[in-house]
């Protein structure tokens, strides 16, 4: 038998027997002596790699993606465009400043305008309903269901003549249900804007996140799996796609190494933003990205290590995972019958040292006041001035389930470098506290 069998076996026991283990928030004592804490991924695999690419950059001068001092050595920003590409199984990537920058680019290259109609989870990140109102078109949110994903038997009901693009969210690390999404997709004529950002590096059926859908997003910001502090990616297989993206996320110009690597301009100058990533950046990121799947691999052990410890609890509920090999594993989440045994959940969880939180990381779109009140910069937008946008209310009204879903799960956030320890002790704490939150 080995430690953790033993371990879990031992508390089992205990748990299951009639005087269960002391909880620490009853006064017994806790399963650490201090609190587990989940550090940023991308940051703690900082090393001398991104050093020496960074100072690359600075000993040619040369911080500028198209030009500047120096010979020509493989620019950074075009390498990690190659190598992202090939890690992603996509044709083309495209380095861009942030995650918004590439969902705003992304939106763009789809040609998505006002009068169109977007579909998109009610839980996601506000960057999401930004990029559809920018583009002038009109969000319409979908519920999610207990993968924290967007439902896809909730989509086809949001489907009007008008929606032009769902957007497939793949949050906090779990992939989305990509195989009923793209079936609804296609059966409607609508692309899919898959966005990875929370999830870069997972899979679903072993296809990576970002190259399922007709275009994918990733964000390379300090809270995601890889990280330059700031940074974000537009995937896509479509040479039109791609072209429309490198246009529209550089004033509108397309430059020579994309019309090379594209064999040719198809699409012609339209005005565009300026979101084009820096040397600095492509530098951090060709290091970080060479260290992606060794992230994935140790933070997906850590999390296998967790299921398994508590997977023969009794009526043990875990969040839905729609590829479990593909999940990344940055929580492990547990869902409660009602919101009052998850929040004594969470006390006792905090109080054992092994703290577990609702899903974060998204905000409940819906219920944002400027959301709620559509607010834009100008008061005749055309995203609420069609009749389709004067008529359409937000609120809490338009999504109880994916508010009645994050009210009653929890989890732990799990890291790469967590040590065996580190997941002993929450499969521990979870194997002390369940049972007698479940119970009382
Ligand atoms: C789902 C999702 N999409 C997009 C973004 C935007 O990324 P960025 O912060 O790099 O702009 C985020 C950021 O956290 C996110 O969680």
């Amino acid at each position: 038998m080995n430690r953790r069998t033993f371990l879990a076996g031992a508390v089992a026991a205990a748990s299951a027997s009639a005087n269960p283990p002391k909880l620490a928030v009853e006064g017994g004592s806790p399963v650490r002596d201090t609190p587990l804490h989940a550090d940023f991924w991308g940051t703690s695999y900082y090393g001398d790699e991104e050093t020496s690419e960074v100072s690359d950059v600075v000993k040619l001068r040369r911080p500028f993606r198209w030009y500047g001092p120096g010979k020509e050595p493989p620019a950074k920003v075009a390498t990690f465009e190659r190598e992202f590409a090939r890690r992603m199984q996509t044709r083309f990537a495209l380095g861009v400043t942030s995650g918004s920058a590439a969902l705003q680019t992304a939106v763009a290259a789809c040609g998505i305008g006002p009068g169109d109609e977007v579909i998109l989870p009610a839980w996601t990140w506000h960057s999401c309903y930004a990029a559809i109102v920018l583009a002038g078109a009109l969000p319409v949110f979908a519920e999610i269901d207990e993968s924290f994903n967007i439902d896809p038997s909730d989509i086809e009901s949001k489907i009007t003549p008008q929606t032009k693009l769902i957007m497939a969210v793949h949050l906090q690390g779990n992939p989305a249900d990509m195989d009923r999404v793209l079936e609804i997709a296609r059966r409607h004529n609508v692309r899919v804007l898959e966005d990875c950002a929370q999830s870069v590096g997972s899979s679903y059926k072993g296809h990576p996140v970002g190259s399922m859908g007709d275009i994918g997003i990733y964000s390379l910001q300090l809270n995601k799996t890889i990280t330059s502090g700031e940074g974000g990616a537009v995937v896509t297989n479509d040479p039109l796609l791609f072209e429309r993206a490198s246009r529209y996320h550089d004033l509108g110009d397309l430059r020579a190494l994309h019309e090379h690597i594209l064999g040719g301009a198809k699409a012609d100058w339209v005005a565009g933003s300026q979101f084009r990533m820096s040397e600095f950046t492509g530098a951090v990121l060709c290091a970080q990205l060479r260290k992606l799947d060794t992230i994935v691999e140790s933070v997906q052990a850590n999390a296998r290590r967790v299921y398994d410890g508590i997977r023969d609890l009794p009526g043990v509920k875990l969040r839905r995972l729609p590829d479990p090999q593909g999940e990344l594993g940055s929580a492990v989440f547990l869902g409660f019958e009602t919101k009052a045994q998850c929040d004594r959940y969470r006390a006792a969880m905090k109080a054992e040292n092994v703290p577990a939180s609702n899903p974060g990381g998204s905000a409940i779109l819906p219920i944002q006041p400027y959301i709620e009140h559509k607010r834009t910069v100008h008061p005749t937008w055309p995203s609420f001035t069609s009749e389709r946008g004067r008529a359409i209310q937000y609120g809490a009204a338009c999504c109880p389930r994916t508010l009645d879903i994050l009210s009653r799960f929890a989890g732990v956030s799990l890291h790469p470098k967590f040590t065996v320890k580190d997941t002993d002790d929450i499969v521990a704490a979870i194997r002390k506290v369940y049972p007698q939150v479940v119970r009382a």
